[in-house]
């Protein structure tokens, strides 16, 4: 099956109660989740709570003194001197901030010509789908010829090699982080004083799902037991088989979306509708954690911006801390990227203040491991139809395009990560990344 029976046809609003989706209530057995899931001594979280509350303050002070320029950044040039990664001294820092620009990606006139062929793609057809519906600033649109190609770009590619290598799991883990798959996602082209795009503070990758669903919380066992100091965001081990999407969300990734990232195809300055992100991983993940399950709130089955089907939203009455430090992503230039963990907490600013356009096509970082091969296959079989990918709401759009990208115009290269071509097993691969690999392979061929 393509697509599940949720799917309906809409735009990127089904995904946020803030832009009016619905938030379902929370059954009471949620009540019997918390006491099964928190410690039994309730000074432990309690303390472990505090400790996030100090450290946050203490960080706080950094975030509002440096603002955007808190954001690590990297050019691609620096990942290609060093044999495709970040460069050592760097690493420390991008993975306790989570969120990074990289510069040059693609060429500043490559990717401004993506931007204008995408815009005659629109143009050429009235009627694609889009958010607000009115005016569209986030279009339904997946098979653009730009897409399929800046998706599949060497350097993106490289990139995303670049950051799946910030993670680390068991070797028995299948997971191949040399590998990435293209998901293929929508893009935005915001145009000036749009003030109706705005995302408040949230996070993708489920919500109730890290408390309700077993092997998701096994990632946050640590924080669970009030040892969030010694919690690492950058474990693949149990999210490979966690169950990110116990609802059937419409908003969720299929894949194992290891970071989110957009590729810029405009300028895009602070202000000009870009992305905010609490520029921190492990705190705030502990204080979101930890919350819902302190003694005062163990009366009540809220987990607090958590609801089925919903991502996790983060907001001022919950998590003061975490809205007051969040900043808006640097400045970036036309073939930029940014990127940030699948935990990050991150919101789209209200407003877009700039005189030009602020364009991005979403792209994320997704390794190789059998749920994203899984997907891969879902996926492709859209591609060869022109369907909107299973993730995204129905509306296929661009089915009778005669102008949009086939299979046909994929490069050796773009077979691979679009799933119409095996990948290859090397000397010295692990044995997690063969057993991802032949998983892979074994998925794409049926
Ligand atoms: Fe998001």
């Amino acid at each position: 099956m393509l697509r599940s029976a949720n799917k309906a046809k809409g735009n990127i609003s089904s995904v946020f109660a803030h832009l009016g989706a619905s938030t379902p209530e929370i059954d009471p057995r949620f009540l019997e989740l918390k006491k099964q899931i928190a410690p039994k001594n309730p000074d432990v979280l309690r303390k472990a709570f505090d400790r996030v509350l100090n450290a946050m303050e203490i960080e706080s002070q950094t975030i509002r003194q440096r603002g955007s320029a808190v954001i690590p950044e990297v050019t691609m040039e620096d990942i290609k001197a060093n044999g495709g990664r970040l460069p050592s001294k760097l690493i420390p820092e991008v993975k306790k901030r989570g969120a990074v620009v990289v510069r040059n990606i693609v060429d500043r006139a490559v990717a401004a010509e993506y931007k204008s062929s995408i815009q005659d793609y629109i143009q050429r057809h009235p009627g694609i789908a889009g958010f607000p519906e009115d005016n569209p600033q986030v279009w339904e649109v997946y098979w653009s010829q730009a897409q399929v190609k800046a998706r599949s770009h060497p350097n993106f590619t490289a990139t995303a090699v670049a950051l799946n290598h910030l993670w680390h799991g068991d070797k028995k883990a299948p997971i191949n982080l040399d590998s990435n798959l293209v998901y293929c996602d929508r893009m935005r082209i915001r145009q000036p004083g749009d003030g109706k795009f705005t995302l408040a503070g949230h996070i993708d990758g489920g919500s109730l799902e890290r408390w309700e669903d077993p092997e998701y919380r096994r990632c946050y066992t640590k924080i669970l037991e009030g040892k969030w100091e010694e919690y690492d965001p950058y474990d693949v081990t149990h999210r490979i088989e966690a169950n990110m999407d116990l609802y059937d969300a419409p908003g969720g990734c299929s894949m194992f979306r290891i970071f989110q990232g957009w590729l810029a195809i405009s300028k895009i300055t602070p202000g000009g509708g870009t992305l905010r992100v609490c520029p921190l991983v492990k705190e705030p993940t502990a204080y979101f954690m930890m919350k819902p399950l302190l003694e005062e709130s163990m009366g009540t089955s809220n987990f607090m911006g958590a609801w089925p089907g919903r991502c996790q939203d983060i907001t001022t009455e919950d998590h003061p801390h975490i809205v007051d430090s969040m900043v808006s992503v640097p400045e970036v230039d036309c073939g930029d990227g940014v990127f940030w963990h699948c935990d990050q907490i991150h919101a789209v600013e209200p407003k877009q203040t700039m005189k030009t356009d602020s364009s991005v096509l979403y792209i994320p970082s997704t390794p190789m491991c059998p749920r994203s091969s899984d997907y891969l296959r879902r996926q492709r079989a859209a591609f060869e139809q022109g369907l909107t990918p299973p993730d995204f709401p129905a509306n296929d759009c661009e089915e009778h395009f005669d102008d949009r990208a086939t299979p046909a115009m994929l490069t050796e290269e773009q077979k691979l990560g679009m799933g119409f071509a095996p990948f290859s097993e090397t000397d010295g691969m692990s044995e997690g990344q063969l057993q991802a690999i032949r998983d892979h392979n074994r998925s794409i061929s049926q």
